[in-house]
């Protein structure tokens, strides 16, 4: 590992030597995309950057949600070495705008009309003070479930269709011998399972009270004791090894047919691709029941910090190539993501993908479309994070579901 380190030293002096102009090209991206299904998609991105003759300097560091991406990142702007590009959420957007890290993408997206084709809701995260500091490349939503059909077909069970349906679904898949819910006890995946489920416990309007109201009321109330016993209800579907299991191979338990269902982000979809699976064929995707009608989005983007001269020409050619139409298809075809432009058609897109293209029109028309708690879009930081507390800690037996929801209630007010 030392001696492949040094190589590299040596190999990037001898390029600085020959061609300053082309280091100057590189751009160093910080992201979580290292899963397989993600890590196929990201090469879309590299690949085509290369075309254009900017080279890639990787900055992998796993965890969805991006927590430990974070982290990294928060030491390397401390040292004053901030990466040209990192792949970001939400209101953690917001926040580093806040503190003036950012650079401006506004030339490059008023040449490109962004204004026009970005969905409000991303422009919201993507603009700051009324400038561009950011390039969305996707919009994921996080209230899916994933179902290998081979049991389902074998137990004779339909698509469940409501939140009786689907326990009962849980429950034939349990006693048949399956583990019945795939999940990985990691607090941002029992957070992407509680999106959902407050859907379904509260409606759409609940869960903006509780999540981007933060109103006390809604935090502590009835349906968030109702949500909390789902989430209890869910507690007995997964297997004994759950606790710390990465998302990734809880999904490949659904293409290995050893689980009959997951509830993941959309990303859960690159996986089954990259197996070589076919949506209606292989495997379902579905809402999860109770919150159909919802989506519970989350966007992935590039924020573009300040950073020399010579770098900021290749965040605009980032920028811009990550906004092109057909990069748009190309890369969230495999990523299980949908278009974050509202003119790209969606005819190449699979059946999941095209599900997902209208109920997120749907949704932004009838005012559903709601930002993920889990993944960054309800509340910034230090909310979600005593929110992740919680609902782990309640996953793990700490609290009872009425306790949960007082806990839940006290968290959210020391957190703001
Ligand atoms: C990101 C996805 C990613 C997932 C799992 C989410 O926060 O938005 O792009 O695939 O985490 O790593």
């Amino acid at each position: 590992m030392r001696g492949l380190y040094t190589t590299t030293a040596i190999a990037t002096a001898a390029m600085m030597t020959m061609s300053g102009a082309a280091l100057a090209d590189d751009v160093e991206v910080l992201h979580w995309w290292t899963s397989g299904g993600e890590a196929a998609a990201l090469n879309v991105l590299k690949e085509d950057l290369q075309t254009q003759g900017i080279g890639w300097l990787d900055m992998p560091v796993a965890g969805g949600g991006g927590e430990g991406a974070m982290t990294v990142l928060r030491a390397r702007v401390t040292a004053g070495d901030a990466p040209t590009a990192v792949q970001m959420l939400g209101f953690d957007i917001l926040d580093w705008a806040a503190e003036g890290a950012l650079g401006n993408l506004d030339s490059v997206a008023a040449a490109e009309g962004w204004d026009a084709v970005v969905p409000a809701a991303l422009q919201n995260f993507a603009k700051y003070d009324g400038h561009w500091v950011s390039a969305p490349v996707n919009v994921h939503s996080t209230n899916w479930v994933w179902a290998n059909k081979a049991i389902l077909d074998e137990l004779g069970l339909a698509q469940p269709k409501t939140w009786e349906e689907f326990v009962a679904a849980l429950q034939a898949a349990k006693d048949a011998g399956y583990t019945a819910l795939a999940h990985g006890g990691q607090p941002w995946q029992d957070a992407t399972v509680f999106d959902s489920i407050v859907i379904g416990a509260g409606g759409p309007e609940f869960y903006k009270r509780a999540f981007i109201d933060l109103d006390p009321a809604a935090l502590n109330s009835p349906e968030m004791v109702e949500a909390f016993t789902r989430m209890e209800t869910l507690r007995g579907f997964v297997d004994d090894n759950f606790s710390g299991r990465d998302w990734n191979l809880a999904s490949a338990m659904v293409i290995n047919k050893e689980a009959a269902f997951q509830i993941m982000g959309d990303w859960a979809k690159g996986e089954f691709l990259r197996a070589e699976k076919v949506p209606g064929t292989d495997f379902l995707c579905f809402r999860v029941p109770g919150s159909e009608g919802s989506v519970t989005f989350n966007a992935d983007q590039f924020a573009m910090f300040k950073v020399s001269e010579g770098a900021v020409a290749s965040q605009e050619a980032m920028a811009s190539a990550i906004m092109s139409p057909d990069f748009q298809i190309a890369f969230n075809t495999v990523k299980g993501s949908v278009p974050a432009r509202t003119d790209v058609p969606g005819d190449q897109f699979d059946a999941c993908g095209q599900q997902g293209i209208a109920e997120l029109a749907a949704a932004a028309e009838g005012g559903t479309l709601l930002g993920s708690m889990a993944h960054g879009h309800a509340n910034p930081a230090a909310v979600k994070n005593a929110i992740y507390d919680v609902v782990t800690a309640h996953f793990n037996g700490e609290y009872d579901a009425t306790a949960a929801a007082e806990e839940l209630a006290n968290a959210v007010a020391s957190a703001q």
